[in-house]
């Protein structure tokens, strides 16, 4: 987060869009706002009874009035309360409300965004936007209804009330005003500073701690634990610094407003003495401006914490809008379901693609695979091969060329028929933290039967029975309950279980038991049977299994054959197996 981010103000888009996000209940809104007026309203009238109490009541010896002024100041005390409660409360359900809607929005925004939208904005961000900055904006609501707009009621008032009491008074009172505005509005910038100081030295310590837990293990390994517990109290130490600099600002606020109170208490006093022995002021409306006076002060001096708190607010605002206005979808105006594709053939034909704007990746790549065959796709790493199975799910669109499936270009199909068509199983493994059943059904709610049959046939029901809990357990965050291998036959149940028309699989890099490895070429086995696939081959056992080897080199194809005849080439392929497989196959 750059101070940048942190800082924008008050920005009067954002806040009519947090306006705009209240209007689903506008009905308790106002209610609320009503409740807050009341409440102020009934502050304000327990000075006023108490002039008329003291004047008439006890200067005037007359008990009857005094005991009505009494239970009449007891009432407007406990109509403060309630509606104070009445403000509170619907105030704070109505910003839960809020903060549901956006985490609700933020989430299925994020859903529809393309891939290029996620890869422009870090994980760690949309995660912050949907918690954190959400939460900041609570506080916007709860500030500034709860404290700033009844604060302000509140001043107002006074000053009315001062002036209708005695307007002499009220004048000499108000002369106090312009030193405390000029207080509030150089604490505005002494305040600012502080607070763009911590929010940066927070992002500072949060990134280092989650760098420096994340990759705990390369610390340990290399023995680094003393040079980076160095580190992080160098950072450390500039957090508390900030932190003490924002107290202190802080702490210097409150007292000096108390000295302006206590100035402008003097004065009045003074004065009102003087008008008092003159005869102009009744000690009532005397005792009655010292109490509106206090009732004054007292929310100037938490304009402070409550500044820090819009502040925040306002760049949480500015994060959380900002996502909610980046929409990049992946285009999805196509009508067709892949089943109307009669055929089942894969043709890339002059494919141009780039992730970024000087670095192509694709370069006019053409080939075909035909319904039923497998294909397998060898290249160098960092040669594409991964791009493609993207491209062929749309999770990237191509910048130039064609890709048809049984003749149609993919953009013809409707994106959730593709995907549900056309499946891949990914190079990293993704497993939920969730039980085994539920990560090989992702929702579809398939029988367990089912999903057993599928684990038989992907050879991973044998392991699966030997856990705790069978096909009830629960995964780890990243799965690391299960070795690399096992995580692999899992991805190849959650395929097959979808029974894809085209089936791509990357094959995982990772070195893998020499058991499990027999697994898993079963279980290829039967994944591939009788389905279009395209297979990016690291093991040698899977690439002799295709009926057509692609060699991919430059964003093209370089070469392509069975493997005996790219062998008797002595070109690429000949060394990227001498390179490549052969070492493997020798270990
Ligand atoms: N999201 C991305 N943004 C930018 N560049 C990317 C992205 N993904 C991949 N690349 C780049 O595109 C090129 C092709 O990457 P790709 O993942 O397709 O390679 P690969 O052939 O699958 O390699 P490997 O055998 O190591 O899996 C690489 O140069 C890589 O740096
Ligand atoms: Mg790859």
């Amino acid at each position: 987060m750059s101070d940048q981010d942190v800082i924008k103000g008050f920005d009067a888009a954002i806040l009519r869009k947090l306006f705009a996000s209240l209007k689903p209940y506008r009905g308790t809104v106002v209610v609320s706002l009503l409740a807050l007026t009341v409440s102020a309203a009934a502050e304000l009238a327990v000075p006023v009874l108490l002039q008329s109490g003291i004047d008439q009541g006890v200067m005037k010896s007359n008990l009857d009035h005094l005991a009505l002024v009494s239970l009449a100041i007891l009432a407007m005390i406990l109509i403060g309360m309630v509606a104070s409660f009445f403000q509170v409360y619907l105030l704070s359900r109505v910003t839960q409300d809020v903060m549901k809607d956006l985490r609700t929005s933020l989430f299925a925004h994020f859903q529809r965004q393309s891939s290029r939208y996620l890869y422009n904005h870090p994980i760690g961000k949309l995660v912050s936007a949907a918690t954190s900055d959400v939460a900041t904006l609570s506080e916007f609501f709860n500030t500034l209804f709860t404290s700033l707009l009844r604060d302000f009621l509140v001043m107002l008032g006074v000053v009315v009330t001062l002036f209708v009491l005695n307007a002499e008074l009220a004048f000499y009172t108000v002369l106090s005003l312009p030193p405390v505005l000029i207080l509030v509005a150089l604490f505005r910038v002494w305040s600012r500073g502080a607070f763009r100081r911590v929010r940066a030295q927070i992002s500072r310590v949060n990134a280092f701690l989650s760098e420096h837990i994340q990759g705990i293990s390369i610390v340990q390994l290399f023995g680094r634990e003393e040079k980076t517990r160095e580190d992080f109290k160098k950072e450390n130490r500039g957090l508390l610094h900030a932190n003490l600099t924002e107290l202190m600002v802080n702490a210097v606020f409150r007292p000096l407003i108390d000295v302006l109170w206590a100035i402008s208490l003097g004065f009045l006093i003074w004065f009102g003495t003087g008008l008092s022995l003159e005869g102009t002021l009744t000690l009532g409306v005397l005792i009655a401006f010292i109490n509106l006076v206090g009732r004054f002060y007292q929310p100037v001096g938490s304009i402070a914490e409550n500044f820090t708190l819009l502040q925040s607010a306002m760049a949480g605002g500015e994060r959380v809008f900002g996502f909610l206005e980046d929409h990049q979808p992946v285009p999805d105006t196509g009508a067709r379901s892949l089943s109307e594709a009669a055929r089942g053939d894969i043709l890339f034909d002059d494919v141009h693609f780039r992730y970024l704007p000087d670095e192509p990746v694709l370069n006019g790549l053409s080939f075909e695979v035909l319904e039923g065959q497998t294909v397998a796709l060898v290249g160098y790493t960092g040669a594409g091969k991964t791009t493609i199975t993207s491209l062929l799910t749309r999770m990237w669109d191509i910048d130039g060329g064609s890709i048809r499936f049984g003749g149609m270009d993919l953009r013809e199909f409707r994106l959730q028929s593709l995907r549900g068509g056309i499946q891949s199983v990914l190079q990293d493994v993704f497993l939920f933290n969730a039980t085994i059943y539920d990560n090989i059904d992702l929702g579809r709610g398939l029988p367990l039967e089912r999903i057993e049959e599928v684990c038989r046939h992907v050879q991973a029901h044998g392991f699966i029975e030997k856990l705790p809990e069978g096909y009830r357990t629960v995964l780890n965050e990243g799965a690391t309950n299960l070795s690399a291998g096992q995580r692999q036959l899992l991805s190849f149940a959650r395929v097959l279980a979808q029974d894809p028309r085209v089936l791509i699989l990357d094959e995982a890099t990772a070195n893998i038991d020499t058991e499990t490895e027999t697994l898993i070429q079963k279980a290829l086995g039967e994944l591939l049977k009788n389905r279009t696939s395209l297979v990016i081959a690291h093991r040698l056992s899977t690439i002799r299994q295709a009926n057509k080897i692609l060699v991919l080199d430059e964003g093209r194809i370089a070469e392509e054959g069975t493997h005996e005849e790219l062998m008797g080439k002595k070109g690429f392929y000949y060394n990227l197996y001498k390179l490549q497989y052969e070492k493997k196959a020798a270990v």
